[in-house]
């Protein structure tokens, strides 16, 4: 009998975990949804049954009732209730920030190194959703031609930000963000640290490091918010050890696992955010050469935040768990 219990059930990365469950069919026979007290007793709809979200408590987990737990409700939930969960026998793949710069934490995307996930302590992070995406196509550049630096600019829907913020998007209100969203980017995303990033820039830099196991890359990162719902959209600007033909790095990204290349400038065909949406995979377009520096590229890189940069990675993570133990 495989249990799981849904962390954060009722909030915008929740609600992906629950629909990309359902596409996905995974053999797990039990599901439990948690969320806060205000949520206490809502009804959910999921895989053709009515579920009663429970409130999460600290008893929640005892007697090993959950084998995995997949959890999206902030940072300070995951430090106490994770731990918890984790202490009761049950693996923990935590969508929040609180774990993922934890040595002793694997810090996941399947593509890249999903043989990391499997020497754990219960608990697994899944990365920041601008670094998810990004460090597919930078994985498959680094494997063969083997990074130098790493440059990112990113435009970051407010789905990112949760409910908050797609209301601020759709309502025209400063509740999650400090100036209107509407007809503004907004170069902050999270708090300013003493060095004048921002955490979210911090968390890209630290994240990407960590998954490459390449500690000292020189990579720098300007984040921005702009008013689009979903999908963060990145340019990405690469030096690289080793010369390459534009083309053959083209074919290189199309034949790699979760990743498809829409790029054809003559038909003006490259990723935008409206097509990308719904999708699991990352889009990469506009790649060409960076004629400033010695064998310097630049491409565009999108991806649905709440499905590859959240529900979807952490539920193919769960997927491979559970078909290794088998
Ligand atoms: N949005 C994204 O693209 C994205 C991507 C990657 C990672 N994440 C991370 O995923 C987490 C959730 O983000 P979100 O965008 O889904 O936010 P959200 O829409 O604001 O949802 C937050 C969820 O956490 C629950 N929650 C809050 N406090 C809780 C508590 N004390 N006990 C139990 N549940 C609690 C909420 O329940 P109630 O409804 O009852 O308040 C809600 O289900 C955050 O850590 C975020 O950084 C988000």
């Amino acid at each position: 009998m495989i249990n799981v219990a849904i962390v954060g059930a009722t909030g915008v990365v929740g609600e992906m975990f629950l629909k990309v469950l359902e596409e996905k069919k995974l053999n797990i026979d039990n599901y439990v949804l948690f969320a806060s007290k205000k949520s206490k007793g809502k009804k959910i709809k999921f895989m053709n049954k009515e579920y009663i979200v429970e409130e999460l408590t600290e008893n929640s987990f005892d007697n090993n009732r959950f084998n995995y737990a997949l959890f999206s409700a902030g940072a300070s939930t995951a430090e106490k209730y994770a731990k918890i969960a984790a202490k009761n026998g049950c693996i923990v793949i935590d969508n929040s920030s609180c774990f993922r710069m934890d040595k002793s934490v694997p810090l996941v995307v399947p593509q890249v190194n999903m043989e990391d996930a499997y020497d754990n302590f219960n608990i697994i992070a899944n990365p920041n959703c601008s670094t998810i995406q990004a460090v597919l196509p930078l994985k498959v550049l680094d494997d063969k031609y083997k990074l130098k630096r790493v440059i990112y600019s990113t435009y970051q829907a407010v789905s990112g930000a949760g409910k908050k913020g797609i209301d601020d998007l759709l309502n025209n209100t400063t509740t999650k963000f400090d100036y209107p969203i509407l007809n503004n980017c907004l170069p902050q995303i999270d708090v300013f640290l003493d060095n004048g990033y921002t955490k979210e820039e911090t968390k890209m830099i630290e994240e990407t490091r960590k998954i490459l196991k390449k500690p000292k890359l020189p990579i720098t990162a300007t984040c921005v918010r702009v008013p689009v719902l979903n999908c963060h959209c990145e340019s990405i600007n690469v030096e690289l050890e080793y010369d390459f033909k534009i083309d053959d790095i083209k074919t290189l990204l199309n034949n790699s696992n979760g990743i498809i290349v829409l790029d054809d400038p003559k038909r003006n065909i490259y990723p935008i955010n409206t097509f990308v949406s719904g999708n699991d995979e990352v889009y990469v377009g506009r790649i060409r050469r960076d004629f400033s520096v010695e064998n310097g590229i630049n491409f565009w890189c999108v991806a649905d935040n709440l499905r590859k940069g959240a529900a979807t990675n952490a539920i193919e993570i769960l997927e491979n768990l559970i078909n290794t133990k088998k």
